[in-house]
């Protein structure tokens, strides 16, 4: 048997990338490719790329430009380009950077076997199309391998809400939802190879709407089919818009068993005037009583979010709208941005805000959401939390797992197995992480 060609994937960007990458890496696998961690000896490069912010995108093209002198060396490597910034900038990709042989957008990588193929043979290939088959279903051929106790399943994929500063409808696409039975069948064969945690994703996951047994079938729908599976204990999902935070999902918070107290629910700014010139289509106060009804189902949730600071036109008065949004909600955790300004999106036309301002008003708005995430992680000190053990922790005898709540929870001298759930007393709390002691 010749010996098996190696595949080097680096992955950016979001979840659903992670996810991708491990798709990809099993459909070469068909090709008879094994992943190696090292790009050193790879025979394919593959990068997973991420286009949501311009500083995202132009690591692409410094990441590229280190692997010529490998390439010198290998004049047989093959450098592929995946992901949003292949969607968004395929051709500039392949004039800008003659190393490039394969760009594969994130709708057609159903097809890197044949356009792998067609790199042996000399030729570049390029293939950003949404063509009209399943490709969940062509990427079917997956090796039994046992894995890890958690995973992430692509769900629904795509967006229709156009935000005005987003540019994931246009790379990833009208929004399009898995048919049920099929991710039952998946998360069926992950819990067989050793999965217990399962998050469902989707760039607007909680608008999930795909054909079940009568008719279309709602998120709730879902994970309440996902609840029966044996063997999987626990179900997240990411990332919700909250428009469609509809009453039978809030209700499953309350009342699935499986499913977990944590919610990621982007609100981006807390000035309706901003969210309006976002294109949000929600207000402030709309989503404070969202929260508070998701509260009354679930009182310990804990809550997470994403903002954009200096988004155009963004007055100080606007900010301060948002740091008080975040002072009632206090999220346990919360990602925040600096707008940046994405070619071909409406509010690239805005006038833009001094970045200087803008610098300043992230600083101020992650100092207040770092207060928040430490004075919720310091208050699980004294509790009883349950954890999926994930790893070993960095001292011997230590093992990190997280809780119900995503905290992550390291314990010492923990005889316990990766992948088992066990109750856990919390007794401090550091900077990223709990520490705990076997109940
Ligand atoms: N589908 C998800 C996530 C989209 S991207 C959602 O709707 O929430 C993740 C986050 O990146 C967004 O929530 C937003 O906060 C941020 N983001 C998107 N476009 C951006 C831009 N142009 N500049 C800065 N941050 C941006
Ligand atoms: Fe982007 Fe808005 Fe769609 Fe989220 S809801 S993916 S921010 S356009
Ligand atoms: Fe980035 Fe595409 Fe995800 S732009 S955040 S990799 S959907």
């Amino acid at each position: 048997m010749s010996e098996p060609k190696k595949l080097y994937i680096k992955t950016y960007g979001c979840q659903m990338n992670v996810y991708d990458s491990e798709r990809m890496s099993e459909t070469l696998g068909g090709q008879g490719y094994v992943e190696t961690q090292s790009p050193d000896d790879a025979d394919m490069i593959l990068l997973n790329t991420c286009h949501i912010r311009e500083k995202a995108a132009e690591k692409v093209y410094s990441e590229l430009g280190r692997f010529k002198g490998l390439k010198a060396e290998k004049p047989d490597l093959k450098i592929g380009v995946a992901g949003c910034v292949a969607q968004a900038e395929g051709e500039e990709i392949m004039r800008r950077q003659p190393l490039v042989d394969l760009v594969v957008g994130p709708q057609s990588y159903h097809r890197l076997p044949e356009m792998e193929a067609k790199t042996r043979t000399g030729a570049r290939a390029l293939d950003t199309d949404f063509p009209e088959e399943d490709k969940f279903e062509k990427l079917k051929n997956r090796p039994k391998a046992k894995r890890g106790p958690t995973a992430f399943l692509t769900v629904q994929e795509g967006c229709d809400k156009f935000c005005a500063f987003c540019v994931v409808p246009y790379t990833r696409g009208a929004e399009v939802s898995r048919p049920a039975d099929r991710i039952i069948r998946e998360a069926q064969d992950l819990v067989e190879r050793g999965v217990r945690e399962i998050t469902l994703l989707g760039q607007n996951v909680n608008a999930y709407h795909g054909a079940g047994v009568n008719g279309d079938m709602t998120l709730a729908g879902l994970i309440w089919e996902l609840n029966k599976v044996d063997g999987l204990e626990r179900i997240r999902f990411t990332t919700s818009h909250p428009n469609d935070m509809a009453d039978d999902l809030i209700e499953a918070h309350g009342t699935c068993e499986k499913l977990m107290p944590y919610l990621h629910l982007p609100v981006q700014s807390g000035s309706d005037r901003i969210l309006k010139r976002m294109n949000r289509s929600h207000t402030a106060e709309s989503y404070l009583r969202l929260i508070e009804r998701i509260r009354a189902a679930r009182p310990d949730i804990v809550m997470s979010g994403d903002f954009i600071v200096g988004f155009p036109e963004e007055t100080e008065e606007d900010f301060q709208a948002t740091m008080d949004l975040v002072e009632e909600v206090k999220y346990g955790y919360a990602y925040s941005f600096k707008y940046s300004t994405r070619p071909g999106t409406p509010a690239a036309e805005r006038p833009q805000v001094d970045p200087e301002a803008a610098d300043n008003r992230l600083q101020r708005l992650q100092a207040l959401i770092t207060q928040h995430q430490r004075e919720i992680q310091d208050a699980m000190v004294g509790r009883k939390v349950r954890v999926l053990f994930e790893k070993p922790g960095r001292l011997p005898g230590q093992m990190v797992g997280k809780s119900e709540y995503l905290h992550s929870v390291h314990v010492s001298e923990a005889d316990v197995a990766v992948g088992e759930l066990r109750d856990v007393q919390i007794t401090g709390s550091g900077a990223n992480s709990l520490a705990g002691a076997l109940f």
